[in-house]
Order: C-alpha cells, then sequence, then structure tokens
C-alpha cells in the first residue's frame, strides 16, 4: 500500500502553508508546497528567458527544474539551481507570474510526477490547489482550508507588516480577489473542493485549533 497522504486545498492566505508545515512536523511526515513548484517554474522561466505565455517552452522549465528543498526549524530553504530562492519566490510578483502559468495545461502536466514522488513513508501532507482534485485524488483525507477575503488580506497585512512592508488593506484584499477569481475560473484544475474533502473555514480559528483539529480528523480516518 502506498504511503498516505493529507490534502489541504484552499485560496491563497487561508494559512495552508503553515498549517502544513506544523501538521507535518507533528506527524513526522514530508511535505509538498506545490505552490513554490509553480512559483519557481514562473522565476526560472524569467530567469532564462522564456515567455510566460510560451506553454510548450515554460513546460519544457518546469520538467527540468532544478530545485532543492532544505527542510530547517523554522520553514524550508529552497535552492534553484544551487541559487537561494527561499524569500524572492513569495513577491507579489512571482505570485502572480505563477498564477498565469498555473493556468497552462502543459505545464500542470510537467510538474505532476515531480509532486508524487513526495509520496513517501511514513506518510505526506500535500498543500495546494489541486492537490485533492487531480494529484492525489485517492488520498484517505481532503481538506479544503478557506477564510473570507477579508480576514486573508488582513493576515497577509500582518505578515507583510512583519517583514517591514506597508500595505493597504484595500489593495492587498484586491490582489486576493484577483488571485482567487484567476483560479477559480481556469479551466484546467480550478481551485474547488473535492467531492468527498472536508471544508474547514479558518476565519475565526487559530492556527494551534486548525493543527488540532487535523490531527483528530486524521487519526479518526487512521
Ligand atoms: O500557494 P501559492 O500562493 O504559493 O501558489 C501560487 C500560485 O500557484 C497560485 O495562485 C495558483 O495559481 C498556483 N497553484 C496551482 N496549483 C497548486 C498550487 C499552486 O495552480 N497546486
Amino acid at each position: 500500500r502506498e504511503a498516505p497522504v493529507l490534502t489541504i486545498d484552499g485560496p491563497g492566505g487561508a494559512g495552508k502553508g503553515t498549517i502544513s508545515r506544523l501538521v507535518a512536523e507533528r506527524l513526522g511526515w514530508q511535505l509538498l508546497d506545490s505552490g513554490a513548484l509553480y512559483r519557481l517554474t514562473a522565476l526560472a522561466a524569467g530567469k532564462h528567458g522564456v515567455a510566460l505565455e510560451d506553454e510548450a517552452g515554460v513546460a519544457e522549465v518546469a520538467r527540468r527544474l532544478d530545485v532543492v528543498f532544505v527542510a530547517e526549524r523554522e520553514a524550508t530553504r529552497i535552492l534553484l539551481e544551487g541559487e537561494e530562492a527561499t524569500t524572492v519566490i513569495r513577491t507579489e510578483q512571482v505570485g502572480d507570474a505563477a498564477s498565469r502559468v498555473a493556468a497552462l495545461p502543459a505545464v500542470r502536466n510537467a510538474l505532476l510526477d515531480r509532486q508524487r514522488d513526495f509520496r513517501q513513508p511514513p506518510g505526506l501532507v500535500a498543500d495546494g490547489r489541486d492537490m485533492g482534485t487531480v494529484v492525489f485524488t485517492d488520498a484517505p483525507l481532503k481538506i479544503f482550508l478557506t477564510a473570507s477575503a477579508d480576514e486573508r488580506a488582513r493576515r497577509r497585512q500582518r505578515q507583510l507588516r512583519e517583514a517591514g512592508v506597508d500595505a493597504s488593506l484595500s489593495s492587498l484584499l484586491k490582489e486576493i480577489q484577483a488571485r482567487d477569481a484567476r483560479d477559480m475560473q481556469r479551466s484546467v484544475a480550478p481551485l474547488k473542493p473535492a467531492d468527498d474533502a472536508i471544508t474547514l473555514d479558518t476565519t475565526c480559528l487559530t492556527i494551534p485549533e486548525v493543527v488540532d483539529r487535523l490531527t483528530e480528523l486524521l487519526t479518526e480516518r487512521g
């Protein structure tokens, strides 16, 4: 039998990244940050002068992606072609480019096997948009993590403030709504809960509350 997978899908800013990392740490499971693969693909395309609209070209970049994930205490360090890429892939600009290349079917296809390779014993926590609907359809537990757009904008603002960046709530809200629309309306692997997913609205929940709830659900299913 293959290693179990917990899929955590949902819109940006719902807390998937933090929650996935904490749950994986608690269980001692592998972690897949699939959004990082799309961000790295967009970044690498830029580096190699491949236009984001060039579907075959970007898919080739995705297939050849030379990336190393280094698990460290607080976060995961990411090296792209041997160069530090941990913080640069988190910028709004790369996020926007990522959601553009993510709408290209050939690019999504090129990243499928690479994502499935993360499924190793004792288990995998997979964070993304289509983990439960496309990549790991047989996952025993699928979660759809959401929060209101206002709350996600506030969280994003707090995060940016901690990094010393000032951004208005209204501009963040606009960005979040634009990204949601693009992710939900694309024809390939649109953002939506899997039929067998459990939806968890985190608007009024703290991070430890969500982590506890997920570990409870896993025990019930296990
Ligand atoms: O989650 P994150 O914000 O890092 O993802 C960046 C972008 O990559 C998303 O806006 C989405 O368009 C795309 N993505 C995707 N499928 C995934 C993960 C991310 O299409 N499984």
